[in-house]
Formats: C-alpha cells, structure tokens, sequence
C-alpha cells in the first residue's frame, strides 16, 4: 500500500494506492467512523464491486446503515436532474451536515456524487473510491466536481476537494479493456507533460500495465497522482499551470464532439491530441522529431490511435477547437510539448503547423 498526499493547506488529503484498499476498514474509518454515510454509485460498479465496500463501511463504525444510491450508468445521466434526486434521497434520509458521502464509481459517479455534496446544506464532506483507471489518475483528485448542461460538458460545477481518495487497484480486474487503454492515455499525459523519467518508464512498462500487474500499476497510479497533485496544490483553480494538465484535450476535445458524444472515449481522444499536439510541437522547432516519434509509439503501444478520424475536416476541426472553453480572451491557447516531459500553454503558436497537423491527420487517417 502507498499513501501520498495532496498539499492544500489545512484540506491536504490523503491518496490510499494499493490493491484490496477499498475493502480495508482502517483506510475509511478516519473519516467516517460514527457518522452516518451515503454511498453513491451506478448499476454497473455496484454488483462488482458494493459488497466489498459495504464490509468495509461496517468495519470502519459507522453510524447505522449506509444510504445506498445506485444511478442508471453512463454519462448521459451526469445532470442536474441527477444531482437533484440526490438530494432529494439526502433530504429524506435525514442526512446533517456531518454526514459524509462516498463516491464509488468511474468518473461520472465521482463527479456527480463530488458535487451533490459540495451543494448539499452548503457543503458536505466526500470520499472518493474511484474504480476507473482514469477516475483513479484523474478526476479523482483535484476537486473538480460537476455535471453537463445540454449546452455544454461540464459547465455547472464546484471545486469541492474531498477528504480522502481511496484507489483499490483489484477494481480494475473487471474494467473493460477499452477503458483501461482510455485510462492510460491520462497515464501517458502525466509523462508527457512534466515527467520525462515517468515517461522514459511508461516506454519499459506500458505492456504489464495492460496486463494489469499490481506493481507496475501502484506504480503508474501513483506517479500520476503525484504529477497531478502537485499541479492543484500549486494551482487549485487553474489560473496557470493546472491548464497544462490540458495536454492533448483541445484536440480531444474536438474529436469527441465532432464524432458525437460517446462515440469516442474522452481517453481515447485525449490519446490521440497527445499524438497530434506532439506532432504539432515538433514541426514548430519545439519538439525533436523523434521524441515526437517515442510519444507516438507509446501511444499506439496502449491501444490508442494516434490519428484523428477522416471525417473530420481540418475546417471542421478548427471550429470545433474555437468552441473550446479553453480558449480565452478569443484566442485559441493550445498547451504544447517543448520537450518530454516539458508542457507549454501558448497562444503564440505557428499556424501552418497547426493547418499541417490537421490537413495531415485528416488525410492519414
Ligand atoms: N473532475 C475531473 O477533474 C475530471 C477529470 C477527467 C474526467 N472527468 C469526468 O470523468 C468522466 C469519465 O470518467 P470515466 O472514464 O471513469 O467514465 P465512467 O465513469 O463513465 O466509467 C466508464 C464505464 O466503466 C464502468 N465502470 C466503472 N468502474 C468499473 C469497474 N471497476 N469494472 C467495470 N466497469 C466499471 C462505468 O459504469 C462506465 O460504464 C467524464 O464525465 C469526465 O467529464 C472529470
């Protein structure tokens, strides 16, 4: 088992890594013993994975039963109407401000459940229990919490940080495995963005990572988590560096909606903005082409395509890209590689590299 933690001040939380955490009384009990706690979580995780967690909440003393929650799966249900029938479950169960929720799910799940309690009675405390891989490297950790909004992803929200992530990494055995190469794609970034060591050990180990290896995976997880919580501890509201965990997003982004919702994983398509923002960064002078090359390579090697899909355009891209909520001020601001392990947010950047990336994604693919 690994513990690390996220640096904010007097709301630092622990980060538990380990394979069987979840089912590990002493991981919830500092934070729900003798309160009483409502799990939320979805009709596909809780069949796998709710009975572990039920012991364990019962190990760790809380207070009467658990109010368990189950959401119908998937991301079209990460809404508003969602979030009010958790309140309303709350409500009726009588829940105080000290009571505690347990998020135990993908990210949707984590995000839902994150942001019912940043709301409910102003504010109640959460634990995660991630069981996607990118839940367990990304959404997490950093406070990030929210729902979608018919005319955008993810526009309603608070940062609300909980108060203890717990990543059982046995919860992957029964994560399909295009999931898990989605997750990966966040792994990578890591790597990518700010830690050229981390990447050069990705190249060595991606393969027992696909293979599931408890090592190999404590590993990975917590060399990301660590990347990720030193970003929100220097930047818990991205003003500034926290953008740079954007790496490969605008260009995801743009897929993702381009090819309609679900069509592709967000992973999926932030695996291939990687390859796209690397084979950008290396014709703007920034990236040596093989470096360009060794990203590419680990991309494909987890599964991922390193291509955008033909039906999009390089016209059609561009607007996509101008609707991303990362642009600000009216100018499209793309974070780029100045080398592995080195991210740069610019606005300053070479169009016809950006026209050449597009133009030849669209034609390649
Ligand atoms: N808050 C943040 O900072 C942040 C960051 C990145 C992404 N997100 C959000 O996260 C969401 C995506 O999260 P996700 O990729 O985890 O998707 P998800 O939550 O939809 O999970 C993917 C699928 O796997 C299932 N599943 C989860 N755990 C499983 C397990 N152990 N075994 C078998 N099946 C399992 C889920 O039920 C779902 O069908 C998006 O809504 C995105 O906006 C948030």
């Amino acid at each position: 088992m690994e513990t690390l933690n996220v640096e904010l001040g007097d709301r630092r939380y622990p980060i538990h890594i380990g394979p069987g955490e979840a089912a590990h009384p002493e991981r919830l009990a500092p934070e729900l013993s003798g309160r009483r706690v409502a799990v939320v979580t979805n009709r596909t995780v809780a069949p796998l994975h709710g009975e572990a967690l039920r012991a364990s909440l019962a190990g760790a003393g809380i207070r009467g039963e658990p109010l368990w929650i189950e959401l119908p799966d998937g991301e079209s249900h990460k809404t508003l109407a969602t979030v009010e029938q958790i309140l309303t479950r709350l409500l009726e169960a009588r829940l105080d401000r000290g009571s505690r929720i347990v998020a135990l799910g993908g990210g949707v799940v984590g995000d839902i459940a994150g942001f019912a309690a940043a709301i409910y009675q102003r504010g109640i405390d959460f634990v995660q229990v991630p069981t996607t891989l990118l839940a367990q490297v990304d959404s997490s950790v950093g406070g990030k919490t929210g729902v979608n909004h018919p005319l955008g992803k993810n526009m309603i929200g608070a940062f609300h940080q909980p108060r203890a992530v717990v990543i059982d990494t046995n919860s992957l055995n029964t994560l399909p495995t295009r999931e898990l190469r989605a997750g990966l794609a966040e792994v990578i970034k890591y790597g990518l963005m700010k830690d050229a060591e981390f990447f050069a050990w990705l190249e060595e180990n991606i393969d027992r990572l696909l293979a599931l290896e408890p090592e190999a995976l404590i590993h990975a997880i917590r060399r990301s988590c660590a990347c990720k919580a030193e970003v929100v501890a220097a930047d818990e509201r991205e003003s500034g560096r926290r953008a740079l965990l954007n790496l490969g997003h605008t260009f995801g982004h743009a897929i993702e909606t381009g090819m309609g919702y679900g069509a592709w994983l967000h992973g999926e398509a932030v695996g291939t903005g990687m390859a796209m923002a690397a084979r950008m960064s290396a014709r703007m002078g920034w990236l040596a082409p093989a470096d360009a090359e060794r990203a590419e390579a680990l991309i494909r090697r987890a599964g991922l395509e390193t291509r955008a899909p033909a039906e999009l355009d390089a016209a059609r891209f561009r607007e996509l890209m101008g609707i991303d909520k990362k642009v600000s001020d009216g100018r499209l601001r793309l974070v780029l590689l100045r080398g592995l392990g080195n991210a740069e947010l610019t606005a300053d950047f070479d169009d016809d590299a950006l026209q050449h990336t597009l133009d030849e994604t669209a034609r390649a693919a």
